[in-house]
């Protein structure tokens, strides 16, 4: 697609010595582009909902998880400001040397209450929090039950941590039964798969072995919603530890914005919740919510808390600050849930088939086409009709599977929604 030519990459020779390196990697590549499946890096010319090209061409943006448009907002922008002017650019240590500030503890306590959670703990993103929740709570001997398309983040910690993994087909809860049943017959000198496992606590107690069930709230890229309500009965009948991606539920969903847990009234039973403010809050950073002896016990064994920075005192501010938004102005996702259902009642319309979205209206809405080159074809024709729409190929989606993911924002338009339609109306399916 021939979106803004990004800048060149030719700027200094390769180093001496890699030449057959750089054929193979080479190589490589070339043999992905034959299947649609080469990936590049794309220039675009900010974050809001209209976005302009080197040429001057301007496209509507219907690729950014900012759903609820705030990470332009002039209140955003502000409390980012402040927080620099305060404290500076950067934490210069990890959380537990020197990089907890008052900024960090401010926007724990927050984030805690909008979740109605006992503690909370910040991480520099929402893939960082997701590896330290499954690494430290989770070991060799332990099983993880895992939804299919549960975010390759989740699917990486859990293989990080060692532990069994299985995966259950998307939403079916009772193929999670039965992967539950088949591993409840465990006593606790073995582990949940009935192996002798390494349940090593902090203090080199050897604990019983854990189950988890694991899934994201909302899934990125079917837009459709996990039920919570029976994840957690399984979860009580077999003595399982609830773990909820809310990447994609937190600032959208619920009476408060709390998310897909609020919504479905599970709040109090789900036992780790982790958040990213890379969509709705329209900032960066991972987000666990849990009791405290859970904090604590990350504190104490997440390697990707203990190795790395702390986030900047900007990022921690702006989560802050979009938490209040977000609790003071619902018409925000109100305003993107119209013009979802705008959306899906045009494209139905047209004939387009949509994936069920259940009780809740998500602002992703997935064409899928397939094929890999008749997705690039389906987004290059919108790219010719002046909209920006991401084709989402494997390995993010099943072969056979591929899409193109729409997401909408809460400062796009009435206008822009028909201005899509219009653009899809034209393409042959
Ligand atoms: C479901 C889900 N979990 C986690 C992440 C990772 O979040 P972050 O972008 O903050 O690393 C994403 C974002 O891509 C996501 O979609």
């Amino acid at each position: 697609m021939s979106i803004i030519p990004d800048v060149p990459t030719d700027l200094h020779p390769p180093t001496a010595g890699t030449d057959r390196l750089l054929a193979e990697l080479t190589d490589d590549l070339a043999r992905l582009d034959p299947d649609g499946l080469l990936r590049r890096l794309h220039l675009v010319s900010s974050a809001g909902p209209v976005v302009t090209t080197g040429d001057g061409k301007q496209l509507l943006n219907f690729t950014s998880n900012s759903y609820l448009g705030i990470n332009e907002h002039p209140a955003m922008k502000a409390a980012v400001v402040s927080a620099v002017n305060r404290w500076g650019t950067g934490t210069g240590a990890s959380l537990l040397i020197s990089g907890r500030l008052p900024i960090h503890v401010q926007t724990e306590r927050v984030f805690a209450k909008f979740k109605h959670a006992q503690a909370a703990l910040l991480l520099p993103s929402g893939y960082t929090a997701n590896l330290a929740v499954l690494t430290a709570l989770a070991g060799p001997g332990d099983l993880i039950c895992l939804d299919k398309l549960c975010h390759a983040s989740l699917i990486d910690a859990a293989r990080a941590s060692g532990a069994t993994v299985r995966t259950y087909p998307h939403l079916k809860t009772d193929k999670l039964e039965r992967l539950l049943q088949r591993h409840s017959s465990t006593n606790t000198s073995t582990n949940a798969c009935g192996l002798a496992g390494d349940h090593r606590s902090p203090s080199n107690y050897v604990r019983p072995p854990r189950r988890f069930i694991v899934t994201d709230t909302v899934f990125s890229m079917d837009g459709d919603t996990a039920d919570l309500p029976t994840l957690c009965d399984l979860a009580e009948q077999y003595n399982a530890i609830t773990i909820v991606d809310e990447a994609h539920g937190t600032g959208l969903l619920g009476d408060t914005g709390s998310g897909l847990c609020g919504a479905q009234g599970v709040t109090d039973r789900i036992h780790v919740t982790i958040s990213t403010a890379s969509k709705a809050l329209g900032g960066l950073g991972g987000i666990i919510t849990a009791a405290q002896p859970i904090i604590d016990t990350l504190i104490n064994l997440a390697r990707p808390l203990i190795y790395t920075t702390a986030i900047p005192p900007a990022q921690a501010a702006a989560i802050a600050q979009a938490v209040e938004l977000i609790q003071a102005e619902p018409g925000l996702r109100h305003r993107v849930r119209d013009l979802t259902i705008r959306l899906r009642d045009g494209l139905k319309l047209q004939g387009w088939k949509l994936i069920p979205q259940g009780d809740f209206i998500i602002p992703i809405v997935p064409l899928v086409v397939g094929d890999a080159h008749e997705t690039l074809a389906l987004a290059e024709h919108l790219y010719a009709n002046g909209i920006l729409a991401a084709p989402i190929r494997p390995p993010t989606v099943a072969p056979g599977t591929c899409r193109v993911r729409l997401s909408l924002r809460a400062d796009m338009t009435e206008e822009h929604i028909d201005r899509l339609l219009d653009a899809l109306k034209s393409f042959e399916k």
